[in-house]
């Protein structure tokens, strides 16, 4: 899986040190060329002898050391890796990559490449849900770092929370996944629906939402990078179309479940972001509503489930579904996985900062049929796009 690929494992000093032996044979053993990077405190957990001899190649820990080769020295490795993996990712490294530090070999490193940076923090939970923490691995994340989410578990410390360096195979498995992202939605047929529906009350106004198109935009485009054939029933927003995305523009619910329905039979892979509005005015009045001096009332009337109706004549379609919500989450979110016969849902809590509408990040919880909940990390639009489309894409493989 791994053939030919240049993989640097950079590793900073944490418990969790002793699993990136694991990390580095199984690297090996997929067909990469690993070398393999330590900080100072690493080398108190594990020897680099140790991951010498594991990937075959000298380990380097010292910006000082005598070279023993001409090339190995930070640039040439910079410049050598196909992608860096840094397991563990301590507070300390992660705060030091942020903020453009680059005081030893590994950090230096980490500047001078051009490669996927990809970090799998650890460390205890206190330290990783700290906001410098947070906010140091959104600012990361934001400009193109992979970010590996810790596992929530009983941690060295013997304090039980998030910040468990995920096991070896799900970081390998991670890794490859994200270098193969390339293509692995070939020859795929992906319908996204984005942004919010406008209901007309009369010429002028309507009844809309906040929804500005970010997510359902930001999974088109990640989609068709991953050589989807993409359509994308959008309705107004001010996004440009994603390059290489089949943009159909609508307005309201009805025009976004006939479009939606006019797609649906070749599709294979359905994410409904659009946030479609339930309820419609009953009466569309053909000419300005006037003012008086009394108050106004208005009736409305429901509007088609489109995601209902598809999960209702689906076939073999993987069907996915959002769920915004202000209360009770995980509750109405099972609820809508269920009702709707969804593979999985995105579940997002719209009062909390730094998710929902408008926000260039999310904060999501995921939820499959099999009754698994994930929950992620705050992290850009674009970077959550990646990681749900590595989880729809193994959904699919499964499936077939
Ligand atoms: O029931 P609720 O609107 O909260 O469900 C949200 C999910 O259902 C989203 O994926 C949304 O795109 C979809 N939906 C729909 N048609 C509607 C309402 C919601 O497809 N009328």
């Amino acid at each position: 899986m791994l053939t030919g690929k240049k993989v640097v494992v950079g590793i900073s000093g944490g418990i969790a040190a002793y699993k990136a032996v694991e990390i580095v044979s199984r690297l090996k053993k997929a067909g990469a060329e690993v070398r393999v990077v330590m900080t100072r405190a690493a080398t108190q957990f594990v020897t680099p002898l140790t991951f010498r001899e594991i990937s075959g190649n000298p380990v380097v820990c010292d910006m000082w050391q005598e070279p023993k080769e001409w090339n190995v020295e930070h640039i040439a490795l910079a410049n050598w890796a196909d992608v860096f993996l840094i397991a563990p990712a301590t507070a300390n490294i992660i705060g030091k990559i942020a903020s453009g530090i680059a005081d030893e070999f590994l950090s230096t490193t980490v500047m001078a490449t051009k490669a996927m940076v990809m970090l799998a923090p650890a460390m205890n939970s206190n330290m990783y849900i700290n906001p410098i923490v947070t906010d140091n691995l959104l600012r990361l994340s934001k400009i193109g770092y992979q970010i590996i989410p810790p596992d929530s578990g009983m941690l060295a410390c013997g304090v039980e929370g998030p910040g468990r360096l995920p096991e070896p195979e799900t970081i390998v498995n991670t890794l490859v996944r994200i270098l193969t992202r390339g293509s692995d939605l070939a020859g795929k047929k992906v319908l996204v629906t984005a942004a919010g529906t406008r209901e007309p009350l009369d010429p002028v106004r309507y009844i809309g939402n906040r929804s500005s198109g970010k997510m359902g935009y930001a999974l088109a485009s990640a989609a068709a990078n991953r050589g989807a054939d993409v359509v994308m029933v959008s309705g107004p927003s001010n996004l440009p179309p994603p390059p290489g995305v089949v943009v159909k523009k609508v307005e309201t619910a009805a025009e976004m479940r006939q479009a939606v329905l006019d797609e649906f039979g070749n599709a294979d892979l359905v994410i409904k972001a659009a946030a479609v509005a339930d309820y419609r005015p009953s009466i569309v009045s053909k000419q300005k509503i006037k003012k008086t001096d009394g108050k106004i009332t208005l009736v409305l009337e429901k509007n088609p489930d489109i995601l209902a109706e598809l999960g209702e004549r689906k076939v073999k379609q993987i069907l996915v579904g959002f769920a915004a919500e202000t209360e009770d989450l995980l509750t109405h979110a099972t609820e809508k996985l269920n009702r709707k016969n969804l593979d999985m849902i995105v579940a997002n809590d719209v009062t909390l900062p730094g998710a929902g509408f408008d926000s260039d990040t999310n904060i999501v919880r995921v939820l499959y049929q099999d009754g698994r909940i994930e929950e992620l990390p705050q992290m850009s639009k674009d970077s959550l796009a990646g990681q749900l489309l590595d989880r729809i894409t193994a959904l699919m493989t499964n499936s077939n």
